[in-house]
Order: C-alpha cells, then structure tokens, then sequence
C-alpha cells in the first residue's frame, strides 16, 4: 500500500493513516528513516499522531510515555507494551507499507 510522497514527510514530522480494514497507523520520519507504527498508545486511549516525535523516540501526548520507533518497545513509564510496527520501504520516491 503506497502511503505517501518521500517529500511529503520531512525528518522529525509524523503521518498518521486510517487504512481500510485495520487499525490507524503512524509514518514517522527518523532523520529520513521512515518507520511505521500502530499509532494507538499501548497505555490507553491516545492517538500518537498528536504526541511528539524526538529522534527515534515517540512520545504519547495524554501521560508522557514513549516508545522506540525503531523496534515499538515501550522507552519509559506508564508505558510498558510495545507498539506494533510494521515495515515500510521506500521505491521511486514514494513511501510504501510491506504486508
Ligand atoms: S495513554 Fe499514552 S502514556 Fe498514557
């Protein structure tokens, strides 16, 4: 599934995504690795979209909790569950998700 332009997602700026048939999704530019998240928080009801994205380190607006993108584990408390991530691959500039 393309999700976007490369240029469309600069370093440090996050993407969120309602695919059909699964659960919104968060593309997240890394220093111009782009890595894909769930974007749910794994602590409760909160969209990571509206959090904010440090490096590689992803935090959740409503209680500070974060996660690495880089493999989804929870990288500080309340948060404790990983995200899911999912991969992603970049072809003739465009950003697609790999089933
Ligand atoms: S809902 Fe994300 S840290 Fe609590």
């Amino acid at each position: 599934m393309k999700l976007c332009n490369v240029d469309d997602l600069k370093p440090g700026e996050m993407m969120r995504f309602e695919p059909d048939g699964m659960d919104p999704i968060l593309l997240c530019n890394d220093g111009g690795v782009f890595r894909l998240v769930e974007d749910e928080c794994t602590h409760a009801i909160a969209s990571l979209s509206e959090g904010r994205l440090e490096g590689h380190i992803l935090f959740c607006p409503l209680h500070g909790g974060s996660f690495d993108i880089r493999t989804g584990k929870a990288a500080s408390l309340p948060c404790k569950m990983a995200l899911n991530t999912f991969d992603v691959e970049v072809r003739n500039g465009e950003v697609w998700m790999i089933d």
